[in-house]
């Protein structure tokens, strides 16, 4: 057990779930703020070794472990994250105009699954302000940055395409990838027709014309929910694979959370989407399908209930090559992509020890 969960994490759980997000992420950007703050957070949590870089969709990541979307929406904190040990971080969801989403509450936790409900839509400070805060990263891009955009809550289909334009276009120039997030255009699917994957398609269709007269390549990726039926799915991997779309991200919170629940707590939290623990083997499964489906020859982030290095582990092995995690900074605490990555790393370790006894004993 390490001080954060025995002595921090209790201590912060006597408050309400969002008050605590959003006092520890003003204290994270705060503390992090200047230039020795950051280098004291990556003294303190981040960690480094070669064996942990990789290229994936044309982008070197110097880690595979990335923020999900959502933890920094605002585009405010992905230097700080990036201290603290994150190979990438994916900021937003962003929509054209600033929201303010839901009322509180909207943010609970289940400490018991090490899970995370939500019924948030979305709140960001808008594409405007977005930018404003990303033209910081002139100084330096010492960490991958990826985009996860939207629609705003209210939408008609027919402007969907110009919506999704209203980020993509001016956010090009300052992220490394984009991630497409459907949620807002198909929810759960439960109504899903074949009018939905035309629609798709014609929302990516205007991204891919827009990049073509570009002279930078920004990899596209499409978010898909774990909730989905397989027939989605299958939509969606065929139009991976139709499309110049680079890859998938899977997946994202589900809305099968009623078994966690008392009956108490299911009259407070109703209509949420739950992150964290449980999501894990649905995650490998889901990552398992889509990667057979394409041969393996697309990349894929994986993103669900990652808690532990033996969780990055059990999503890479199933195909991903890249994990992100939300859920686990809240329940494990900043110094998680750290340990992570140390650990994920401790083979290679091993062998340039090994290697090393070998070269002295031979002299
Ligand atoms: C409170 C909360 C807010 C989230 N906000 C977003 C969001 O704005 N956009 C998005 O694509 N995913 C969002 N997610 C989903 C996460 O990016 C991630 O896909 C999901 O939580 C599963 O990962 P986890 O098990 O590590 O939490 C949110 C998740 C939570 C718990």
């Amino acid at each position: 057990m390490s001080f954060y969960t025995k002595i921090v994490r209790p201590l912060l759980h006597i408050f309400p779930t969002e008050s605590v997000r959003n006092f520890s992420l003003s204290a994270l950007r705060i503390f992090g703020g200047s230039q020795l703050g950051e280098w004291m957070l990556s003294k303190i949590y981040g960690y480094r070794h070669p064996s942990l870089e990789r290229e994936v969709f044309g982008v070197r990541f110097r880690n595979p472990i990335g923020a999900a979307a959502g933890i920094d929406r605002d585009a405010r904190l992905y230097r700080q994250l990036g201290s603290l040990g994150f190979g990438f971080v994916e900021i937003g969801t962003i929509t054209p105009k600033p929201q303010s989403g839901n009322l509180r509450p909207r943010m609970f936790r289940l400490p018991r699954h090490k899970a995370l409900l939500h019924r948030m839509d979305h709140p960001n400070c808008g594409i405007e302000k977005a930018i404003d805060h990303l033209r910081r990263r002139a100084h330096g891009r010492k960490v991958v940055v990826g985009a996860n955009i939207a629609v705003g809550s209210i939408c008609p289909p027919e402007n969907a395409a110009k919506e999704y334009l209203r980020t993509f276009r001016p956010l090009y120039q300052y992220v490394e990838y984009f991630t497409v997030n459907i949620w807002t255009l198909i929810g759960s699917g439960e109504e899903y027709g074949p009018e939905h994957k035309e629609l798709i398609e014609e929302v990516l269709e205007a991204m891919f014309e827009f990049r073509r007269g570009q002279n930078d390549y920004r990899p596209i990726l499409l978010k898909l929910s774990p909730d989905w039926s397989q027939q989605i799915v299958d939509d969606m991997v065929s139009i991976l694979i139709d499309t110049p779309l680079d890859g998938l991200v899977v997946s994202d919170c589900s809305k099968q959370y009623e078994t966690a629940l008392t009956p108490k707590a299911r009259a407070q939290m109703t209509d949420c989407l739950m992150g964290g623990s449980p999501l894990l083997d649905r995650t490998e499964e889901l990552i398992r399908y889509v990667c057979s489906k394409m041969d393996y020859s697309y990349p894929v982030i994986g993103v669900g209930g990652v808690m532990s290095a033996h969780d990055a582990q059990r999503l890479l092995d199933a195909g991903a090559s890249l994990v992100q995690c939300y859920s686990a900074l809240a329940y494990e605490g900043p110094a998680f992509a750290g340990r992570i990555c140390r650990q994920m790393a401790a083979p290679a370790r091993a062998a340039e020890k090994a290697a090393r006894a070998t070269r002295k004993s031979a002299k």
